[in-house]
């Protein structure tokens, strides 16, 4: 028999994990929802659900995962077998192949812009001497066909790269690597950009509250958010916890995994709204997610001296989180073969990322010259973003709480959230609860609301 596999040290369990969580979700939609939605109210609503909601869906995959030791089908056949469970993990893994596919070409831009930003070109004028006009060139590089499938095609390679060195050599390592990087980069840029002389006014341009904005749809928004942030749902942190070994304290975990990617979401507020105040730009068009990064941090790094030095910096850390999430993504189709299929890794790797060419490619083509072809008023990529986190998300959180609320047994729940009864005094039994009773309810009104 080959040895388990494990997480080789605690270091790197939190840095797979939180690779996992923080990603373009933090980056590109937090800071946009916030300022767009109330800024400190929208962020209490935030809070409110990652507490209530997040942690204790967080709690009942890291418990199923660690409890069943195995990849996210295998979990519910092996605790309930001959029963139908398992289609949960199978729901899960449908749709982490799903948001692969488009997240991969998202990913390729972020990509795309830390190699434009390294040579200069990003900020060359396209033609004459003229100004450069960075919406025009977003434009022009997401729709020109080729490019952005190359950087996806990239991604993808890199991905290959490190799955194909397993979970500890592959996965671990490399996070141990790029995490702290990541929150090196983002710290000295939250000074550069606390440092710019309209800090204070960028600032409270972001948490400013206004209760005025809350309501059922941003509530909606703030919990769609909570759960897509914290990787939840698909059975990503089932598979990641099957690999902890059972020293982990499970709610310390947990608990640090949304804290940090809270402090990642909060940060990239601090590091985006102070620049972008202190250079005047405060139309709505220019602050939504995917402007604000691609366009608008360009825009204001082409007035900041050492102009290539910040936007080379600014999409590394991007890059690296997109990559980090990615992995985590991969990863549970590819415990699925190899556990269920007995494969070697190679074989595994190759048959969830091969697969993934030509969706990506379609994902890709469908921004650009394939855009006219759409399904229900949606392009191919807003389509499978829309399923996948509107309503794949939400349904597999739905039953994971079923499952781990009403039939996994009570016992078991509470020996894994406590070590075996060595911790004592945990929030054990309020965490039980929110998954039986709260969490399941809750989700269910929001993702009813989505549909409406
Ligand atoms: N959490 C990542 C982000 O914020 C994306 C992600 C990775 C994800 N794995 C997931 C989302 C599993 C939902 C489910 O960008």
């Amino acid at each position: 028999m080959k040895d388990p596999i494990r997480f080789n040290s605690k270091i790197g369990l939190i840095a797979a994990t939180v690779g996992s969580a923080v990603g373009l979700g933090n980056v590109w939609r937090f800071p946009a929802e916030v300022q767009a939605n109330g800024g400190a109210a929208f962020l209490l609503i935030y809070l409110g659900c990652v507490i209530m909601l997040g942690i204790p869906v967080m709690l009942a995959e890291f418990s199923l995962g660690r409890a069943g030791r195995t990849d996210a089908v295998g979990v519910f056949q092996k605790l309930s077998p001959g029963k139908k469970w398992w289609l949960i993990g199978l729901l899960g893994i449908i749709a982490s192949f799903t948001i692969l596919s488009f997240y991969m070409v998202v990913s390729g831009w972020t990509l795309e812009y830390l190699v434009e930003s390294l040579t200069g070109n990003l900020y060359r004028p396209d033609s004459g001497s003229g100004e450069v006009n960075f919406g025009e060139k977003m434009v022009g590089y997401v729709q020109s066909d080729s490019r952005p499938l190359l950087y996806t095609y990239i991604m993808i390679v890199l991905n290959v790269g490190i799955l194909l060195g397993g979970v500890r050599k592959g996965i671990e390592r490399i996070s141990n690597w790029l995490m702290p990087t990541l929150f090196v980069l983002l710290i000295v840029f939250c000074c550069v950009s606390l440092s710019m002389p309209d800090a204070g006014a960028g600032l409270k341009y972001f948490f400013k509250p206004d209760f005025t904005k809350i309501d059922a749809g941003v509530i909606v928004s703030a919990l769609g958010q909570a759960f897509f942030s914290l990787s939840l749902g698909l059975g990503v942190l089932i598979t990641y916890a099957s690999y902890f070994p059972k020293e982990t304290r499970l709610v310390r975990t947990g608990v640090t995994v949304a804290v940090l990617d809270l402090f990642v979401a909060i940060l990239m507020g601090i590091i985006i709204f102070p620049v972008v105040t202190s250079f005047g730009i405060t139309d709505g068009e220019s602050l939504r997610g995917g402007t604000l990064v691609f366009v608008t941090m360009p825009e204001v790094f082409s007035h900041m001296s050492g102009t290539q030095l910040w936007s080379t910096l600014f999409f590394l850390s991007i890059t690296v989180a997109a990559l980090t999430s990615t992995l985590s993504l991969g990863q549970v189709s590819i415990a699925f073969l190899q556990d269920r299929f007995k494969m070697s890794r190679g074989k595994a790797v190759a048959l969830v990322l091969l697969p993934l060419i030509p969706l990506s490619t379609a994902c890709s083509l469908s921004q650009g010259s394939w855009n006219s072809f759409k399904l229900a008023g949606y392009n191919l990529f807003d389509l499978l973003d829309n399923v996948a986190t509107n309503y794949m998300l939400p349904i597999g959180a739905i039953l994971l709480c079923i499952y781990a609320g009403w039939v996994f047994p009570k016992k078991t729940l509470t020996r894994e959230l406590t070590n075996d009864g060595e911790l004592k005094g945990t929030i054990a039994p309020a965490i039980r609860w929110c998954i039986k009773y709260a969490a399941p309810p809750l989700i269910f009104i929001i993702l009813i609301s989505k549909m409406l």
